[in-house]
């Protein structure tokens, strides 16, 4: 009977006729390893599980959303019909970790229709691929749900098994210094609020990873565990505490669950990705990867400042001398941050000061452009709001034109402040306060990222809102921050310990790009609490295991010049791949990369460890068979560790081919980076 009133589907009746144990709709992945099962429970609550072969991973969660000003639909509902589709096509980004992607999944929509005298309807669309699944809700036009919706609570649970031998590593959601903390690797009896992704080691060893996939028009969630082992996104409010402004019909971002055998099968995943809509751009050959410098890494050791005065770090001299540098060196750009008016006094607490084509009185833009040109090099341009946006936004346009007339094709911006302080005017001009990671603030995104488009300049976001992928449909969106990156080893109280970036990859890295600005060569000496706690090859090393399309080389001229081998391998590094292989490694402990360069035959290798030493034998095997290659080894020497011996660097060449193993000891917080090219 039961199979019946819930089934309208003639064909799932038939399955189900066959199979009478099963138990709602299931739809599967292709290999078949991971099950999800959607129904509804005694109560007519929507809910789904799933398996991964064959074992319960994740229990029946509850789904739902909560509006204002109409009923819920969160129960009283029966599955009113199913409808599955396959889908196997490859598609190909302009520029990425990959060249090709594959987007093999199997679709299953549920159609949930209410059971109340309340007529209401929504359906769940449900993609199983071989590295995870993804949801969304689509919430059609009906009546009493016609035009302007405010959605108040979206009650979509994720549940756990609660045992204290699953690790959870995460950072907390919805606190101040928005994404910008340290990692924490506990039980998940330990977690408030998350932010995502957050990723979970089972007691088996299967890895999942929690995120979501194409964030617009919508808000984002952190994750709240409101009893053990059930986690419920808690989506970030606007200012006056609805949760999301939209239409009906609308639909929400996906909600992914990556799952992976172990740590390093995780990394290999493209789920967020192709749960994206594909590129809205039209031709985006203006978008190009490529290495910068930048007058940056001087204010952050205190060398320099960004307001004017004596120690002015972006002055016209030295912007040139970096040109010179980069020129010299084969670095596309020079950042320069500091240069336009509005960095005196208390910036971080006055944004409204910020003039976005006003140069300070010792810095000629033009002349830095024209100079810039001259060398083949382009300026990187720079937008720090401090998260005024009411002030940024009416600039926005005139500040683009103006790179745009100097050549500049990239600009990092920013929206330095506290979690929940992005400014902006409400139409009566009031000023209101929004979080990073609100609605308002998404959209704002997707303004500056269509204004920039317009000029063809790509952007790069610091304090940002978490990744989702939007770099598909938006492909310039380069880059962004959205962790601790390299500065907070010039002035982090703490700075990151020796595991942090063995964290990054398995959490942040997940959600795409990051902006950490590797490459500190100078390791030590801006005062005692404040190192980079790594060996010089575990640095380079970041070059490979930290993808982003845009990499800075972050330290000075001058410390480059101490260091040439260093120097050497940042300037031969790739930034844009073919393809992106995880050959091993385990969250927080240690990871090792291998990525073939884009258009060429070359590969590049990057491995680091935590704090602990190790050896890695890494096969070769992703090499082309037969072809001999020379292996340029950059690796900890034999006194290296990062507290006592962090410059002590070996480089060497050996010959290889794809029948080799690669033997790699790497010291105490330590690593190695590896360009391997064809012999002649
Ligand atoms: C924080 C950014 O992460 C950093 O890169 C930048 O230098 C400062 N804000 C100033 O804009
Ligand atoms: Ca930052």
């Amino acid at each position: 009977m039961r199979v019946q009133v819930r089934c309208a589907g003639s064909l799932l009746v038939a399955l189900l006729a066959i199979a009478p144990a099963a138990w709602g709709a299931v739809v599967r992945s292709p290999d078949g390893r991971i099950a999800v099962t959607v129904d509804v429970d005694k109560d007519g609550i929507p809910q789904y599980s799933a398996s991964y072969r064959g074992v319960e991973i994740m229990p029946a969660g509850k789904l739902g959303l909560r509006f204002q000003s109409q009923p819920a639909m969160d129960a009283g509902f029966r599955v009113a019909g199913t409808a599955t589709a396959s889908h196997d096509a490859t598609w190909e980004q302009p520029w990425g970790e990959r060249r090709f992607v594959r987007d093999h999944h199997q679709e299953l929509r549920v159609d949930f229709e209410s059971t109340t005298d309340v007529a209401r309807r929504f359906s769940l669309r449900l993609r199983v691929f071989d590295d995870g699944f993804g949801f969304r809700y689509e919430v059609p036009a009906q009546p009493g749900y016609d035009g302007a919706v405010n959605i108040t609570d979206e009650v979509t649970e994720f549940r756990l098994d609660d045992q204290p031998a699953t690790t959870a590593w995460w950072i907390p959601g919805r606190r101040w210094n928005r994404y910008e903390y340290l990692y924490n690797t506990t039980p998940l009896a330990e977690i408030q609020m998350a932010h995502t992704p957050m990723t979970v080691r089972l007691p088996s060893g299967v890895h999942l990873s929690f995120h979501e996939a194409a964030l617009v028009d919508y808000t984002a969630y952190v994750l709240d565990q409101r009893r053990p082992g059930i986690f419920r996104t808690s989506l970030t409010p606007w200012s006056d505490g609805i949760r999301v402004k939209t239409r009906t019909p609308f639909k929400t971002p996906w909600r992914t669950v990556q799952v992976a055998p172990n740590a390093a099968a995780l990394l290999n995943s493209s789920l967020i990705l192709n749960l994206n809509e594909p590129n809205v751009l039209g031709d985006v050959s203006w978008v190009v990867p490529g290495k910068y410098v930048g007058i940056w890494w001087a204010m952050h050791i205190n060398q320099a400042t960004w307001s004017t005065g004596p120690r002015h770090g972006a002055t016209t001299e030295a912007a040139k001398h970096y040109i010179d540098f980069a020129a010299q060196h084969g670095f596309a750009g020079v950042l320069v941050e500091g240069w336009n008016v509005g960095w005196d006094g208390d910036w971080f607490f006055n944004g409204k000061q910020f003039r976005f084509t006003e140069s300070n009185p010792d810095f000629d833009l033009k002349a830095v452009t024209d100079y810039a040109r001259s060398k083949g090099v382009r300026l990187v341009g720079h937008h720090e709001t401090a998260a005024d946006v009411g002030n940024y936004e009416p600039q926005m346009a005139a500040a683009f034109d103006l790179y745009e007339s100097v050549g500049v094709r990239q600009v990092k911006t920013g929206y330095v402040a506290d979690a929940g302080d992005i400014r902006r005017l409400d139409e009566h001009g009031v000023e209101l306060r929004e979080w990073h990671d609100g609605q308002f603030t998404i959209d704002h995104h997707l303004r500056v990222l269509r204004e920039a488009a317009r000029r063809r300049i790509s952007i790069n976001t610091h304090e940002p809102v978490k990744d989702t992928g939007l770099r598909r449909t938006y492909p310039n969106w380069l880059t962004r921050e959205g962790a601790r990156g390299q500065e907070y080893n010039a002035w982090g109280k703490p700075v990151n310990p020796p595991e942090h970036v063995a964290i990054l990859p398995y959490t942040r890295l997940l959600s795409g790009p990051m902006d950490y600005t590797p490459g500190i060569v100078d390791l030590d000496g801006y005062d005692p609490k404040h190192r980079v706690p790594h060996t010089l090859a575990k640095e380079l090393s970041l070059y490979v295991v930290l993808y982003s399309p845009v990499q800075m080389a972050a330290d000075l001229p001058e410390n480059y010049l101490k260091r040439p081998d260093a120097l050497q391998f940042i300037k031969d590094v790739a930034v844009d791949w073919d393809e992106s292989i995880a050959l091993a490694g385990e969250v927080g402990d240690y990871v090792a990369i291998a990525r073939k360069q884009r258009g060429a035959p070359d590969w590049f290798v990057g491995a680091l460890t935590d704090e602990n030493p190790r050896s890695l034998a890494l096969p070769l095997g992703f090499l082309e068979p037969g072809r001999r290659y020379i292996a340029e080894i950059y690796r900890d020497g034999p006194q290296a560790d990062w507290q006592t011996r962090p410059y002590d660097l070996v480089v060497e060449q050996r010959l290889v081919t794809a029948a080799d193993t690669l033997e790699l000891r790497l010291a105490s917080s330590g690593g190695a980076a590896i360009r391997l090219r064809p012999a002649p």
